[in-house]
């Protein structure tokens, strides 16, 4: 495989290590010029990944074409570029739907869409692809998990999905604020939580029965998980999520 990046940001280096870490198979790496320090950081990596001197450069010596710049300039960057039919774009762009790369690619290659995220570079990254795609499965499933669906509006649920980070991570800091508040010093809750969390996260992918059915393991009748989950469910608590998806799901579709 010969794999281009247009951008070389976050996400691309996210991607590279993750590629270089968990080995997975390419020929080489062709790196679009900005930003020219995380570009010279990956080429330091692998004899095989090559900084180009320009965007179409990268496009010409590669058969996939990973799109990575911000939806913003997507436009301006993709409208000066030559594509061929013998390539095989996958875009990670936020927002920009099949049709709309393949109009700004302007020839008939195959267009596939994925969100990667930063966890890939640790073998750690859930990665939602769309349509089904042989070339973005082998890229991304050694990086964590692939997900393929078919269908775009299930692509941008899955999108959506991923503007839980922030709000897992105030979770976190609420159990840390309030272990705090019972005099554990912070670094300890923090070290706490993170394992406590860690172990969690591997009993779900360790399995594949439903989250309902690990919440029954879970909830001992009577228990203190049991109280725990039933107060929040009372409260409320859950049901903001489907609503903020709703939202986000709104402006990921570009309607909000
Ligand atoms: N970050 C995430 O978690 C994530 C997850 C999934 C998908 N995405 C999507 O992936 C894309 C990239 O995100 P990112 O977080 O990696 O963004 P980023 O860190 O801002 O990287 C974008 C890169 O594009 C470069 N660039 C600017 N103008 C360019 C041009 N004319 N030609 C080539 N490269 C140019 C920038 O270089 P300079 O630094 O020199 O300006 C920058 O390094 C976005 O569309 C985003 O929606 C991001």
């Amino acid at each position: 495989m010969r794999i281009g990046f247009i951008g070389t940001g976050t996400i691309t280096a996210a991607v590279v290590t993750g590629m270089i870490r968990f080995g997975v198979s390419f020929e080489r790496v062709a790196l679009s010029p900005r930003n020219a320090k995380t570009a010279a950081r990956l080429a330091a990596l692998d004899a095989r990944i090559e900084v180009c001197e320009s965007n179409q450069r990268v496009l010409d010596t590669s058969d996939v074409v990973c799109l990575a710049v911000v939806p913003q300039i997507a436009q301006d960057v993709l409208s000066e570029l030559t594509f061929d039919a013998r390539h095989h774009v996958i875009s990670f762009i936020a927002g920009k739907s099949l049709d709309q790369i393949r109009a700004l690619v302007r020839r008939s290659a195959r267009i596939v869409r994925a969100v990667p995220l930063p966890a890939v570079a640790a073998g750690k990254g859930s990665t939602a692809i769309c349509p089904h795609d042989d070339i973005a499965r082998t890229l991304f499933a050694p990086l964590g998990e692939a997900v393929e669906v078919d269908d775009e509006h299930q692509f941008d649920a899955l999108s959506a999905a991923t503007a839980t980070m922030a709000a897992f991570f105030a979770l976190l800091e609420e159990q840390a604020s309030w272990l705090v508040a019972q005099g554990v010093p912070y670094a300890s809750a923090r070290s706490f939580l993170s394992g406590y969390h860690v172990g969690l996260a591997h009993e779900a992918t360790s399995g594949t029965e439903p989250f309902s059915a690990m919440i029954g393991h879970a909830s001992t009748p009577g228990g203190l998980n049991e109280q725990f989950n039933r107060e929040l469910s009372e409260r409320g608590t859950y049901a903001h999520y489907a609503e903020a998806l709703d939202n986000i799901m709104r402006r990921v579709k570009g309607r909000g």
